[in-house]
């Protein structure tokens, strides 16, 4: 069957779920999906600067609600999708990712090199802060799209920064890989009966003060 909803009517149908039904699993194909929106965002000079850690692992995601604004969320979920920043700009990052781009099209390496000579002198002078936040932001564009994939496929989700990141980045031993944790989403199916926001009014400030015209 055709789907005649729009990505408007999945935006509108989707809401940040505040309970799940600890009995009903995503399955791995759809899970799938999502990562793969994730993979397909854009990012700032193409560098996908971030890992996407996908837990299914029931002992992990009980670790992880330690600290967690919505620890419940995070235990009766299906999976927690983490989207994990690095911690600072490498030249090898850089030249790891305009490699592989370059092989991957055919071209000789370091044919981008005038490009990536410029990052490499913006970013490699900035402190790792700094290129962490960068980093960081470039994960919330994949988080978006991903939470959109979701409510296409019709499966529940949450953002959520609302949780430690020390414990998040301990129990993943993200250090070991030059990560930290920035948001993620918990992704499964609602507990109807539970989840308050379920059957309140999605409420978003009216376009006329939203928009900036010029
Ligand atoms: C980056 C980000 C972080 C969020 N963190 C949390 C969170 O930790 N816990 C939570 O219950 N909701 C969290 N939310 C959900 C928002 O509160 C929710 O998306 C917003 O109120 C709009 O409601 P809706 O998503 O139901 O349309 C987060 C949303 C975003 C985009």
């Amino acid at each position: 069957m055709i789907s005649r909803m729009t990505l408007i009517d999945h935006l509108n149908w989707r809401h940040a779920v505040k309970a799940y039904d600890a009995t009903k699993k995503v399955s791995e194909e759809n899970i799938d999906k999502i990562v793969e929106a994730a993979r397909l965002a854009p990012t700032s000079s193409g560098l996908q600067p971030f890992k996407t850690i996908v837990v299914r692992d029931q002992k992990i995601k009980d670790q992880l609600a330690k600290g967690a604004l919505n620890p419940e969320c995070m235990r009766d979920c299906s999976h927690v999708i983490i989207f994990a920043a690095w911690d600072r700009y490498t030249e090898e990052r850089i030249d790891k990712v305009y490699d592989f781009t370059t092989d991957e099209r055919g071209l000789p390496r370091g044919r981008f090199k005038s490009y990536t000579d410029k990052l490499k002198d913006i970013y490699l002078k900035q402190p790792a802060e700094l290129n962490f936040a960068h980093a960081a932001r470039q994960t919330y564009i994949a988080l978006g799209l991903a939470l959109a994939q979701a409510a296409e496929l019709k499966i529940d989700t949450t953002p959520a920064e609302g949780f430690s990141n020390e414990v998040v980045d301990e129990i993943l031993d993200l250090r070991k890989w030059g990560l930290k944790s920035v948001s993620m989403m918990y992704v499964g199916y609602a507990d109807t009966e539970k989840d308050w926001l379920g059957t309140m009014k999605k409420v978003r400030i009216p376009k006329e003060e939203f928009v900036l015209e010029f």
